[in-house]
């Protein structure tokens, strides 16, 4: 608009200001009575524009592929990432393999084995339902499968692009589950490769991902790590729990002061279960791993609503550890509301979060009665100030350490 008022405000000379924006609305106008040609967008384009939705960054399409390994009965998850997964980002999972005949429509849109009617999303317990994961990500990046059943002799492997199986896939060794590998992301989409040029902010993003899954997945064993690097950033074994996950992941100081909670709502019917920290650990950024019908979401009502409730407990600034996983009735919850999938809506949303308010509440309220102080006990002679530090031993050397459990109450 400033371009076509100034091209035309020159070629008038001696206007003055209003005739100006008269000027440039009217030129405006007439360029706007003319209709502009509809086309169809070419479906390359459609397809990658659609892909740039669904996958965002290497976590998203490590999410993706780490719920088809999931919904595939897997029960272990091997992940290699280079450059934060956008050079090469590799999982491998033991899990049912894919069938020969079906590798030619797998990375299709729309193609699923887990969804058949419309209505079926009211009931559907699997991670994914739409077929347009792996269909996305072979639309903005290069991608391989080998996989093989549990009835094959071997396994088969395809190279895709665009959503299309380039050749027939060709035998060849390999463990019953399935491997993908996905290189060189948005190598067709500049603006995006761009935006993410940091790889540790990108690789701490990807194993940030799968710490979360791991702690909710305690049966299965993940590991994720730097190609070729023999130390995972995150290892967890199979058949372990969710304590010794968040140990592993998140480490023993907030491992040591967790409180189980566990609640059932009949009235709104909703279970909750999962780790809290107590009001003797607090963090600068506050740790949530949500799970809702066993899917990693976010919730921002939920968050600032439990954090007000520790806002009680903990010091200024400081915020809480979470894991929680909710389970509600399927078809009260629409999972269908997020490209992504990492946002949920289900009913009653007010009502369940104030009901997770209280039993939070309660919880630390309960722990709170036994909380562990630690003062200093001071030797004869030595004149010192009593340490008010209710969080971390002090130590002196005029001094012996002693940890009294004080019954406290906050009210
Ligand atoms: N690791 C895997 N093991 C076995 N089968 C898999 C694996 N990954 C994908 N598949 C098969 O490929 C299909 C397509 O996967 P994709 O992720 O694109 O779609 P989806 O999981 O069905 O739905 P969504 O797009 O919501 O994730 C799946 O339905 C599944 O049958
Ligand atoms: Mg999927």
């Amino acid at each position: 608009m400033s371009v076509t008022g100034h091209h035309y405000c020159r070629t008038s000379k001696t206007v003055s200001k209003s005739s100006v924006i008269f000027c440039v609305d009217y030129r405006h106008n007439m360029a706007e009575k003319q209709a502009g040609v509809i086309r169809k967008l070419d479906e390359v384009v459609v397809n990658r524009i659609a892909a740039g939705e669904v996958i965002q960054r290497p976590a998203n399409a490590l999410k993706e592929m780490m719920e088809n390994s999931l919904d595939a009965k897997s029960t272990s998850i091997h992940i290699v990432l280079k450059q934060g997964g956008m050079k090469l980002l590799q999982i491998q999972d033991n899990g049912t393999g894919v069938r020969k005949e079906d590798m030619e429509i797998l990375c299709e849109r729309f193609t699923t084995s887990k969804l058949e009617k419309f209505e079926d999303l009211n009931t559907v317990t699997t991670f994914g339902f739409r077929g347009e994961a792996l269909a996305s990500i072979s639309h903005v990046a290069h991608v391989t499968i080998t996989t093989r059943t549990g009835d094959s002799k071997c396994a088969y492997r395809g190279c895709y692009s665009d959503g299309k199986l380039k050749e027939p896939p060709k035998p060849c060794a390999g463990n019953v589950g399935t491997q993908i590998t996905v290189e060189d992301l948005f190598y067709n989409i500049l603006t995006r490769r761009k935006a993410l040029k940091n790889a540790s902010e990108e690789h701490a993003k990807s194993v940030d991902v799968v710490g979360r899954y791991a702690v909710h997945n305690c049966r299965v064993a993940f590991t994720v790590k730097k190609f070729g690097e023999c130390n995972a950033d995150v290892r967890t074994p199979q058949d372990s729990s969710h304590v010794d996950n968040i140990r592993s992941v998140y480490g023993v100081d907030v491992a040591k002061e967790l409180l189980e909670v566990s609640h059932v709502d009949e009235t709104l019917s909703f279970k909750l279960h999962g780790y809290i920290s107590n009001a003797n650990y607090s963090v600068r950024k506050f740790v949530f791993l949500l799970f809702i019908n066993n899917r990693l979401v976010d919730s921002s009502a939920m968050k600032k609503a439990i954090d007000f409730v520790y806002q009680a407990y903990l010091p200024k600034n400081s915020h809480p550890f979470l894991y929680l996983s909710l389970e509600i009735l399927p078809q009260n919850v629409d999972v269908n509301v997020h490209p992504t999938k990492h946002e949920v809506h289900f009913l009653h949303e007010d009502d369940i979060i104030g009901s997770i308010q209280k039993v939070i509440d309660t919880k630390l309220l309960g722990a709170n009665t036994s909380r562990i102080y630690y003062t200093q006990a001071l030797l004869p002679g030595v004149s010192s100030t009593l340490s008010t530090d209710t969080k971390k031993p002090s130590t002196s050397e005029s001094g012996k350490v002693l940890e009294i459990e004080i019954e406290t109450s906050l009210i």
